[in-house]
């Protein structure tokens, strides 16, 4: 069980929660992500965690609600409690110097892009940060991110802020003008695969941080499968970061549209049951 202490709204249909978990705070370390089930009827979601506090035994998660599950714990309010929150699982990210790291966010990807970019900076490297978003009122965590970047480039689909485009058009332009030594996305599977495409181009090493679809989140279901280099990965115990030029984007894409279908199949049954 985990308590909610802090509950604040990022953008609509996100919220960000900071909770009460000494035992999870403790250990949490860049790359982690938790499981979470807020009731006894809610479903199993993996969440990333988006910062973690240890003095104060907190750890922050973000929810964008967008099935059933996901609503209903965006109406949690500080002072309820999640059911069970497991974790922390998956890899630690690596966190080296390495020179100009160029972190590049697609949507809810700032939250598990924050606790990486903030630590590669701690790190001594100099952090130029690309967020997109649909619009203007999605970006989220701009103030943490413009904290600890030398340089923040905005990307929005209809141009209310930044370049009007995707996040493949600064990241271009960076890759073109300056040396960069590796870059990070983080976002929906099309945002990285075209983000890996752009780094291809200039020969960049680039990190991704990969959101499979996870049931238990410890290499049993083979659920989050994903071919790396050639090989298959468990998400959830061998990621979910991986080195962007070896994921096979095009099997991963595939697998979500599979598992989409049958998601929006679900959640017609559900409302033809008078679920919400
Ligand atoms: S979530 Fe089941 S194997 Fe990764």
């Amino acid at each position: 069980m985990a308590k909610i202490l802090d509950k604040q709204e990022l953008a609509p249909n996100i919220q960000r929660f900071v909770l009460d978990a000494p035992q999870i705070a403790a250990k949490a370390q860049p790359g982690h992500f938790l499981i979470v089930r807020h009731s006894e009827q809610g479903e199993r979601i993996p969440l990333t965690v988006a910062d973690f506090n240890r003095e104060a035994g907190t750890i922050t998660i973000v929810c964008q609600g967008v099935g059933k599950s996901t609503k209903e714990i965006n109406r949690l309010q500080p002072g309820d409690d999640f059911l069970d929150v497991l974790g922390p699982l998956g890899t630690v990210y690596p966190i080296k110097k390495l020179g100009t790291v160029v972190c590049v966010a697609g949507g809810l990807g700032v939250a598990p892009l924050y606790p990486k970019a903030k630590a590669l900076a701690a790190a001594g490297n100099r952090i130029i940060t690309i967020i997109g978003a649909q619009r203007k009122e999605l970006l989220i965590m701009t103030e943490e991110m413009e904290a600890i970047s030398a340089r923040v480039l905005y990307a929005t689909d209809d141009g209310s802020v930044g370049y009007k485009g995707f996040v493949t058009g600064p990241l271009r332009e960076i890759l073109a003008t300056e040396k960069v030594d590796e870059v990070l996305a983080i976002g929906p599977v099309p945002m990285m695969a075209a983000s890996v495409q752009v780094a291809k181009e200039f020969k960049t090493p680039i990190m991704v941080s990969l959101n499979a679809l996870m049931i238990d989140g410890t290499g049993m279901c083979g659920g989050c499968r994903v071919t790396v280099g050639g090989e298959t990965k468990f998400c959830c115990v061998d990621g979910p970061a991986f080195n962007g030029h070896q994921v096979d984007f095009e099997g991963l894409l595939k697998r979500q549209r599979f598992y989409r279908s049958m998601e929006e199949e679900a959640e017609h049954r559900c409302r033809l049951e008078g679920g919400e």
